[in-house]
């Protein structure tokens, strides 16, 4: 059951999310400082060989790994952020979730996927085998490897960034536009499948296959509840007032809001 007080469901989640801030503002601080002051000691050349033992660090393959890593995770964000955007349409985590929380962090995972695929795309540039220009990396399809599914990787991600960037246009253009662009993430998060699957050199491990299927069906399996629930409530609307009066249509309704 939904919580109906919304300016204390509001408070908590930002509370929470500024101690998180600050404290990941703290470490990240932190750590850069500690790094700063190791590499200009006396043991920084010896602290870097160390580095390069330890992960091969000056490796031609390293940045390759290191996109393949931030695809495979901006990869799963995205898929979080769908599971939580259709819980949030079709309410099926209200039971253990206040929705605006879900929606609070549906948008947060979103920003959270861009930054992956960011990282994902600005280190294609560092890959001392196959660097890719600007122009590869922001044009579809002029991808010197896989042009297809690279380009398909391109679009997804111009879709879920417009389908992101409306979250803060809400008011704007109105919630009807809203929904109608952010129902477009469904093809960006498609687009990213086939990217994922069909671009990736991990997509021949059965583990990652097992992951796009796996990933894939729940999302297939949530869009088809939605929309079946969706179909639902509109019938339920549509259907006309029974004998005894309005207060059995608004008993339904609030069922349904529920
Ligand atoms: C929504 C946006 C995107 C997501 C979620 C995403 C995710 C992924 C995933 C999961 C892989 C497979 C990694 C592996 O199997 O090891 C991959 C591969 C790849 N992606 Fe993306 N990607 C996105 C956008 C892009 C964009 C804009 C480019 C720009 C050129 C790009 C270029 C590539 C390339 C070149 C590979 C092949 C890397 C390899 O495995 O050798 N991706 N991506």
């Amino acid at each position: 059951m939904s919580v109906s007080n919304p300016s204390q469901s509001k408070q908590n989640p930002s509370l929470i999310q500024a101690i998180l801030g600050i404290v990941f503002t703290l470490l990240v601080i932190g750590g850069l400082f500690v790094a700063v002051v190791v590499v200009l000691s006396p043991a920084g050349p010896t602290v870097a060989q160390n580095l390069n033992w330890l992960f091969a660090a000056d490796s031609v393959q390293l940045w390759w790994y290191v996109t393949r890593a931030a695809g495979i995770v901006a990869y799963l964000l995205l898929w979080f952020s769908m599971v939580l955007g259709l819980a949030v349409t079709s309410k099926y985590l209200d039971q253990l979730l206040d929705r605006m929380f879900t929606y609070d962090f549906h948008q947060f995972i979103s920003l959270l996927s861009i930054g992956f695929v960011l990282l994902h795309i600005v280190v294609l540039s560092l890959d001392r085998y196959l660097p890719y220009s600007a122009a590869q990396i922001l044009i579809p399809f002029l991808s010197p490897y896989r042009p297809v599914w690279v380009g398909i990787g391109v679009l997804a991600f111009y879709v879920t960034l417009l389908v992101t960037i409306t979250f803060y246009l809400k008011r704007q253009i109105g919630s009807r536009a809203f929904r109608i662009i952010h129902a477009f993430s469904l093809l960006g998060y498609l687009g990213a499948t086939l990217h994922g699957l069909y671009a990736g050199t991990d997509s021949v491990l059965p583990a990652m296959q097992l992951v796009y299927k796996g990933t894939g069906l729940t999302v297939l399996f949530l869009t088809v509840f939605w929309l079946v629930l969706a179909a639902l409530r509109k019938k339920t609307a549509q259907r006309p007032v029974p004998a005894g009066g309005r207060k059995g249509q608004a008993g339904m309704r609030s069922t349904i809001a529920k």
